[in-house]
């Protein structure tokens, strides 16, 4: 969880004033990744004018709790002529927080220091998992903590080496590696010191980071080769709390990107970097990266076998526009309004029109190993489990395999049984998910061949996986999921289809599921028309304490999404009931008080769907429908009806959560919630 952003400018002048933009902007559009404070870490007024310098290159931090516009708010309060102080070249760092130890607070939150005097200041994502052990270490080396987090840990780590360095003339990169030696759990690091004026260090390991760079010269190189340290810590023998007895270590920085009027970006994710440039460097796990006198270079401890000794700078395709939020009043009802464009993104250039073969590119190499695997496991969290269990029958049917789904965080509690002859899907739209990533891990370590359907390019899991499909959906900024989760749906869908193309008994349904494809795009648009209807049924809703949705077969998974779409951006307690389970429980809740959507459309379980409202409507409950078109026989029941436009069985499922992230939308509204960030949530969820 946490957004991380920095800016570094060299031999650029910017006002401290644009400096304070830069971080800020960047923060926002991280913001989906947590809003419970912020803070920033600049040089302190005063440097860059000549004869006021200040001597020390002191290091101030500015933090804030709430959301990043509390902590802009707070960075124009000092004096505007120290806002109009220029600097040549100034690191910048900047955080925005989702708490995990320790409460919302500008003393727990990040950028965290080393001492009083600020000499070393660290932000993170991710989680130490041994800092207690850190923690008690250093407080018996006299270093005094202030605020409860893990991160703490880290620059008081840092200050140590420093204090215990065998050389004078020790490298920023070289403690930085120092320290991440003593690190476990997951983290991305960026660092500054008022120990090393204008430079920039920053490592991950578990946690995302990537650096953006824009130059007017041209840059020398597209690789970036990584620089091995051959010290004696490459053996990994270094010993734990024993880090001033080590070898010094670093190599000297090879100039790799031209020094000359240079400005780097450093952030959690491409959406906060794409403003400033598009040339990006993704930072694999236990890369340093340091700029120092404007220069990147780009380190590792060792060299592992078969690793790429060199990075790529890459050219990100995505469009600003994409990631701003255009007329509508927030992300989410934009992506949801974006579902018949992201949808055919998903399926563009991956069903040929002329044969209606469906080539996934990214698996087309490992179709044999798929068609002869034992089973298929769906491994996913939240919305993106539900896109498995949406998706499941469908894949049942047209692979004939065994697919199981699971929960990623369930999966690994029981230790569940994985073999060579598995093939693991590991379904995120941020490709981060921290239960996802270990799941995968897992799955690696028992042989299985792993397949990543993500969203975002050089995220985790599409690095770690053994092949995969990128949804294309587009940026994803509302922490509802909802573009995405079509998008998957898709995804997986065409994957059965690919899996199924030499099966003679399958053309017909196959024939059916394209066609349905093809015209998915219009009939989302026609659902998105019902936006007015659903948004007065969200004027008599809004008040509720809590609402089931209820529904089975193709639709159960939309009452799975649905209820977790309303329930995490309204507040309002839901519950998605498969309709089978309604007599074995359920049925106590209804009553002519409780509201109840029930989805019946007409496919196989059109029949039992109908039992089931028989069960709601004797008990006086007053159902609201989602149903296929003119379905007279089952709107007479109804309270209220929202009616769909008909396609293939198992595609429906992607018509009939619309309106329920419709709904949820505008009860959210309603309740006067802030749909783009609903409490105690985070877009990317990178802790266990
Ligand atoms: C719900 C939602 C979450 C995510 C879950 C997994 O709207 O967004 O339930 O689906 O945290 O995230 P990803 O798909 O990024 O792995």
């Amino acid at each position: 969880m946490c957004g991380i952003f920095a800016y570094l400018n060299y031999q650029v002048p910017r006002t401290r004033k644009e400096i304070f933009e830069t971080l800020v902007k960047g923060l926002q559009r991280l913001e989906y990744r947590g809003y419970d404070s912020a803070g920033i870490a600049v040089d302190a007024p005063g440097k860059g004018t000549g004869k006021d310098r200040d001597a020390n290159n002191n290091i101030c931090l500015i933090k804030k709790k709430g959301k990043v516009k509390a902590l802009d708010e707070e960075l124009y309060k000092g004096s505007s002529k120290d806002l109009e102080e220029e600097l040549e070249t100034h690191f910048g760092i900047a955080h925005t927080r989702w708490a995990t130890h320790g409460e919302p607070s500008p003393i727990n939150s990040h950028p965290h220091r080393s001492d009083k005097n600020n000499e070393f200041v660290v932000v993170h994502n991710g989680i130490i998992t041994n800092y207690k052990e850190l923690k008690k270490y250093l407080n018996s080396k006299g270093y005094e903590f202030e605020s409860e987090t893990d991160t703490e840990v880290i620059p008081k780590l840092i200050k140590y080496v420093y204090d215990n360095r065998e050389r004078e003339d020790m490298s920023f990169t070289t403690l930085v590696e120092r320290v991440i030696q003593q690190l476990e759990g997951a983290f991305a690091l960026v660092f500054k010191s008022s120990r090393y004026p204008g430079q920039a260090v920053a490592t991950r390991r578990g946690s995302p980071l990537l650096i953006g760079v824009r130059s007017q010269f041209a840059l020398p190189s597209e690789n970036i080769p990584i620089q091995y340290n051959s010290g004696r810590i490459s053996d990994g023998v270094q010993e734990r709390n024993n880090w001033n007895k080590t070898e010094a270590g670093g190599v000297e920085q090879q100039e790799v990107v031209d020094a000359k009027a240079v400005e780097y970006y450093f952030a959690s994710d491409a959406s906060a970097i794409i403003e400033h440039t598009n040339r990006v460097i993704y930072l694999e796990d236990d890369d340093i990266a340091a700029v120092a006198k404007g220069k990147l270079s780009l380190h590792r401890v060792s060299r592992r076998t078969g690793e790429d000794p060199s990075r790529v700078i890459q050219t990100l395709q995505m469009e600003m526009q994409q990631i701003m939020k255009g007329n509508f009043d927030a992300f989410m009802q934009k992506e949801i309004f974006e579902q018949p464009e992201s949808v055919v993104n998903t399926m563009r250039g991956r069903i040929c029109p002329e044969t209606g073969k469906v080539i996934l590119g990214g698996l087309k190499d490992h179709m044999k190993e798929i068609k002869r695997c034992r089973r298929l496991i769906m491994i996913g969290c939240g919305t993106s489990f539900h896109a498995a269990v949406a998706t499941r029958q469908i894949l049942e049917e047209l692979t004939e395999l065994p697919v199981m789904v699971e929960l990623a965080s369930d999966f690994l509690d029981r230790y569940t049984p994985v073999f060579r002859d598995d093939v693991c899907f590991f379904i995120s739209q941020s490709g981060e998910t921290a239960d996802t990533l270990m799941a995968l891990r897992y799955c690696k370590e028992r042989g299985a061949l792993t397949v990543g359907i993500t969203n975002t390019v050089g995220s985790s899991i599409s690095r770690d996986t053994d092949c995969g499909v990128h949804i294309n959906a587009g940026p994803e900024i509302g922490v509802a999921s909802t573009k995405a989760y079509t998008s998957q749906f898709v995804a997986l869908t065409m994957f059965g289809l690919m899996t199924s193309e030499d099966r003679i008994s399958m053309q017909k349904r196959r024939e059916e599921i394209i066609a349905g494809l093809r015209n998915l795009s219009d009939l989302i648009k026609k659902v998105l028309e019902l936006d007015g209807k659903i948004k007065s049924i969200a004027q008599e809703l809004y008040q509720q304490k809590s609402l089931l949705v209820m529904g089975r077969g193709f639709n159960y998974a939309t009452c799975l999404e649905g209820a977790l779409k309303i329930k995490e951006i309204t507040y309002m307690h839901s519950e998605g009931i498969l309709a089978g389970e309604l007599k074995h429980g359920p049925l106590a809740l209804i009553d002519k008080h409780m509201p109840v959507i029930m989805l019946i459309m007409r496919d196989a379980c059109y029949t039992k769907c109908q039992n089931a409202l028989q069960q709601v409507t004797a008990r006086q409950g007053r159902p609201i429908i989602i149903c296929s078109e003119q379905d007279a026989d089952t709107m007479k029941y109804a309270y209220q009806t929202i009616e769909l436009p008909h396609t293939v069985d198992c595609l429906q499922g992607i018509l009939s959560v619309i309106p329920l992230q419709l709904l949820s939308f505008h009860l959210a509204v309603l309740r006067g919630y802030d749909v783009d960030c609903p409490r105690n949530l985070a877009k990317s969820v990178t802790v266990e």
